[in-house]
């Protein structure tokens, strides 16, 4: 799981290091800081005494103490005068220097609060912004799982454009269980006819769907594993392994697993992550979906905004769970 973004105390979180949002003198402070200071015990503070202090956009690394995590690394983000004062280089230094100490120490997971966006000033969403390039850009390079730590729901906050859009389209889309789409539809409502199905039987034309929504198989490949058919798309598409397994946000171990286990059955999460990855259709997506013993109905809201995201081809994995994430939705990928 590369990144993905919680909702939590930054102190509680199980990952090897776990990143400070200091100030240049490494002895303490308020928000985050203080927190961590306070969860860590007094051992932290005598250890930073020995730091000589921090410049803005570098990162220094302590031990965790009490805190449930190997290393504190200790950034300094820069205070907000607007945005013309480098603002934007500084605190994309900070995550670069914490990425690089964390590797050089060999830690396979980090999680970050929302650097500069408290006390400091710098507004959410643009703080959001800098901290999303920069893991991307490690993560180009990199395998780390990268968790990004907020307080409130409030400091993700996509682009308001999008979200109207993606209400929209809910709002278009979203059918209750009991309404009249899936009464319509033979799929979402049948366990009879799903069992039939299962069992491999053709369908009459009667009972065939009426939209794609519902199309549950592919029956020209009907003995394709979901990791034949995944291995096979890939080479279709021109993509490596490497990249596809980088742009869907999921983990180079769980990516082989998939690859080397016929009959591996994913998360649905990492399913739909693979078809954004590949860029498929709704068409192709629900065909490989099905694979994997998913679909995508109109009646998860999860469902309606990955349709949202197919259908406009937006396929940026970062942009989709920060959406999913604004509509407490499960990420995907992760
Ligand atoms: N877990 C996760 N996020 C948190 C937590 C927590 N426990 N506490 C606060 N946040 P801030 P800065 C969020 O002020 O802006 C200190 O005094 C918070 O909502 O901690 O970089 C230092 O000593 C906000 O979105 O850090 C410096 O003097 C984000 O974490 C100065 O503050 C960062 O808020 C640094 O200011």
């Amino acid at each position: 799981m590369p990144f993905r973004i919680i909702r939590n105390d930054i102190t509680k979180i199980e990952v090897d290091a776990v990143v400070n949002a200091a100030n240049n003198s490494l002895l303490g402070g308020g928000g985050v800081d203080g927190a961590i200071h306070r969860a860590a015990g007094p051992e932290l503070l005598k250890e930073c005494r020995t730091l000589g202090g921090c410049e803005t956009g570098d990162a220094k690394i302590t031990k965790g103490y009490k805190m449930p995590c190997k290393y504190i690394i200790h950034t300094v983000g820069p205070i907000w005068q607007g945005g013309k004062n480098s603002e934007k280089e500084q605190l994309y230094s900070c995550y670069e220097k914490s990425l690089q100490l964390a590797k050089d120490y060999k830690c396979e997971s980090i999680a970050f609060p929302l650097i500069s966006s408290g006390v400091y000033g710098y507004p959410k969403d643009k703080a959001l912004e800098v901290a999303v390039s920069a893991i991307t850009d490690f993560l180009e390079e990199n395998e780390m799982d990268i968790t990004m730590v907020v307080f409130d729901k409030s400091a993700v906050s996509v682009s308001e454009k999008l979200i109207a859009d993606v209400r929209k389209y809910i709002d278009d889309n979203y059918a209750e269980e009991h309404s009249d789409f899936a009464s319509r539809s033979p799929f979402i409502q049948s366990n009879f006819k799903r069992t039939e199905l299962s069992k491999g039987k053709k369908l009459s034309k009667a009972m065939e769907p009426e939209c794609c929504d519902a199309l549950p198989f592919d029956f020209d490949t009907l003995d394709e594993s979901f990791s034949q058919a995944l291995l096979r798309m890939i080479d279709e598409k021109g993509m490596t392994d490497v990249q596809v397994y980088k742009k869907a946000n999921i983990d180079r171990r769980l990516f082989s697993k998939i690859r080397s286990d016929v009959n591996y059955k994913p998360k649905k999460q990492t399913a739909v992550a693979l078809a954004i990855a590949l860029e498929l259709d709704i068409f192709e997506t629900q065909k490989l979906l099905e694979k994997a013993g998913y679909t995508l109905s109109n009646s998860l809201k999860f469902d309606v905004i990955i349709k949202y995201f197919i259908e406009n081809k937006k396929y940026n994995i970062m942009e989709i769970n920060e959406t999913l994430f604004t509509f407490d939705q499960s990420l995907i990928g992760v």
